[in-house]
């Protein structure tokens, strides 16, 4: 890895919100004083019901609770609408780009306030009320953010579902949270092809035991059944309905929303935000982060499907009064050009994207960036995956002209916002390094038996020690699950899955999961839902999911299966097997590559030993390690013959 280092740019520092003795003083506060801190942080949201406590959390396994600001009230569609209206209501609150270059649309703080109102109303209307849930199935439109605080505004707690995912996974989140109503298009556009949302979410509620109702945006205008009382067309409802709904005071620990994640045994689950910290986390993160300030344009290229497009294009900036870029469409179309032309266009600041998408676009060539006027970039930003050096000076020197910061951001949908990234004016950077933890985050690296490292310069696995105010609450229905995911394993710390490595600076260097979790394309993937979709397959009778690496995806999906007695090992039955684990998950789950396996290697209980798979699947022979605990070691030389090639 590269260990050259990139001074804070003179430009960025001249201006910038907090330089590194600021960084260093606050940070030290922080840890040592969170109460004091963070209490004074808090200020920065408007409160109903103004705190009088803080910090009041326990990572003890026996008892593990987390509460922030608890006696506090407050409503997060007023902190992101309301409370900008006086002095920036005909300010653009979202800059919509849609899918097609010639579709795009303002829309003021003023227009916010009124669409999600009335949406509000609506809501009301179809019996959603406080504490209710709510499932969002949308395209990347002003609507997917309206539905969101529209929820926030009435305190009925939303779950958003990617439009990529399938009418199973949907049916699977709309049971699991019960929810009351499901807001969904009739189709989504994306890269010129049209996504059948509706007709999903028909498919879908055939696996609904419980009463719901189903609102449906006209996006496209697609010929789709509305099925008699339970399906309402957005426009019949909103367009009649009453602007005039005041904002219902919520408990800061009410929650806020729920968002379905990968782990590495058992089925997603659903990861529960809070009112009042994870705002407060999400808006001060991306401000300092972003080194965001009044007056810019900024734009995070995520879909609200993921916990990104959540924090950061809709609750954080618009808790800070920004103009925020939402865009339907992909890197891609109509030309690799499309990411620099909007840049362009909308005259964008702060630019917010992923490492498959920077590695994708370079590929493209550097002339799609060139001829775009970029001069307004400020700062970049990456998230979702460690960015590997070549990409990242890519990203600086060609999409940055050598001016703008890149903060590498690691954090998690459970952290709720960035936990360890460098701040524009700040922190000194090396290409692949998330350096430095933000404010109140206490990263500690532990060896394999959870004893702190107390070397600067270690290896080991990344956990927090202390509570910070964006932390998930708990899963949803399942405090359990929460405890044994995330506090068991090492007593005494949140344990985030990842290993990582710290410098003789001090900089985090993040080296990928440490678990049964793969990351494709910055998409998050549990092995273990892909192996049980697998299995579901009549002819499969085994399945071993691995990750290997991959140049563009960061990692690819590697699909090691056992068919049933008699069945033919074909290309024919690997196409099919694609499609049925696209149709059980979706798209994003789709195997790269699928190899046939007669036997997968077991010790002699019978447990499937994954480390053998990875390394077979990374290329790597030589370090297979010990096989002689293997049930029938013969299998192994079985396995690399017949690798399959990238
Ligand atoms: O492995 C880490 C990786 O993405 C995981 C979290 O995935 P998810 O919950 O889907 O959230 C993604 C967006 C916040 C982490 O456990 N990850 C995320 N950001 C980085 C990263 N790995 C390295 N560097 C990053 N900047």
């Amino acid at each position: 890895m590269s260990e050259n280092v990139y001074p804070v740019p003179a430009d960025v520092a001249k201006d910038a919100l907090i330089d590194n003795d600021t960084y260093l003083s606050m940070y030290k506060q922080s840890v040592e004083d969170p109460d004091g801190f963070w209490g004074e942080q808090g200020k920065r949201l408007d409160w109903i019901k103004p705190y009088t406590k803080v910090k009041n959390t326990s990572y003890d396994y026996h008892n593990v609770s987390i509460k922030w600001f608890e006696d506090g009230e407050l409503n997060v569609s007023a902190n992101c609408i309301d409370r900008h209206l006086e002095t920036r209501g005909d300010q653009t609150a979202i800059i919509w780009e849609g899918d097609d270059p010639a579709d795009d649309e303002n829309i003021t703080y003023k227009q916010l306030h009124e669409r999600v109102s009335k949406l509000a109303n609506a809501y009301k209307e179809l019996g959603v009320g406080k504490g209710d849930r709510v499932i969002l199935y949308l395209p990347m439109i002003p609507e997917a953010a309206y539905s969101m605080l529209a929820c926030a505004r009435i305190g009925a707690i939303h779950s958003i579902v990617f439009g990529g995912f399938s009418p199973d996974a949907l049916a699977d989140r709309i049971n699991g949270s019960q929810a009351k109503l499901v807001v969904t298009a009739d189709q989504g556009l994306r890269g010129g092809r049209k996504v059948p949302l509706k007709t999903n979410a028909d498919a879908a509620f055939e696996k609904v035991k419980h009463d719901a109702k189903m609102l449906v945006v006209k996006r496209t205008g697609g010929d789709i059944p509305m099925v008699e009382g339970r399906d309402v067309w957005y426009d019949d409802v909103v367009g009649p309905a009453s602007a005039d709904c005041p904002p219902e005071p919520m408990n800061a620990e009410d929650p806020l929303f729920i968002l379905y994640t990968s782990g590495s045994t058992g089925m997603p689950k659903g990861v529960v935000h809070s009112t009042g910290g994870y705002l407060l986390y999400a808006s001060m993160t991306h401000q300092y982060v972003f080194d965001y300030k009044d007056g810019d344009i900024y734009w995070c290229t995520a879909d609200v499907g993921w916990v990104t497009g959540h924090s950061y294009i809709v609750y954080g900036p618009l808790a800070n009064g920004a103009t925020t870029v939402m865009f339907e469409g992909v890197p891609t179309y109509p030309s690799p050009s499309r990411f620099w032309d909007v840049c362009e266009k909308h005259k964008v600041n702060i630019f917010y994207t992923a490492p498959t998408a920077i590695r994708s676009l370079m590929g493209a060539g550097n002339e799609h960036v060139e001829k775009a006027d970029l001069s307004t970039l400020r700062v970049l930003g990456s998230v979702g995956e460690p960015i590997n050096p070549e990409a990242w000076k890519w990203y600086y020197e060609v999409v940055g002209k050598e001016k703008c910061p890149i903060v590498d951001t690691w954090w998690q949908t459970e952290t709720g916002g960035i936990m360890i990234t460098p701040l524009p004016g700040a922190t000194d950077l090396k290409p692949g390094s998330a350096t430095r933890p933000f404010f109140g985050v206490q990263p500690v690296m532990l060896d394999n038996d959870g004893k702190e490292i107390a070397e600067t310069e270690c290896e080991g696995i990344l956990c927090i020690a202390d509570s910070w105010p964006g932390q998930m609450r708990t899963v949803f229905g399942d405090h359990d699950r929460f405890v044994s995911t995330y506090f068991e394993t090492f007593k005494g710390y949140y344990f985030a899955g990842d290993g990582a490595r710290r410098d003789a600076d001090g900089y985090y260097w993040i080296t990928g999961r440490v678990d049964d979790v793969i990351n494709v394309s910055g998409h998050r993937m549990g092995t273990a839902e892909v192996e049980s979709a697998l299995v579901a397959h009549p002819k499969v009778s085994e399945a071993a999911v691995v990750g290997y690496p991959h140049d563009i995806k960061g990692q690819g999906i590697y699909v090691y299966v056992t068919l049933m007695e008699g069945e033919e090992e074909t290309e024919d039955l690997r196409k099919e097997l694609r499609t049925w684990v696209r149709g059980e998950i979706g798209p994003i789950a789709s195997p790269d590559l699928i190899q046939f396996a007669p036997g997968l290697p077991k010790t002699r209980s019978g447990k499937i030993m994954r480390r053998i798979l990875r390394k077979i699947a990374e290329d790597d022979f030589g370090s297979l390690g010990d096989t002689s605990t293997l049930a029938d070691p013969a299998v192994v030389d079985d396995l690399i013959d017949n690798r399959q090639n990238r």
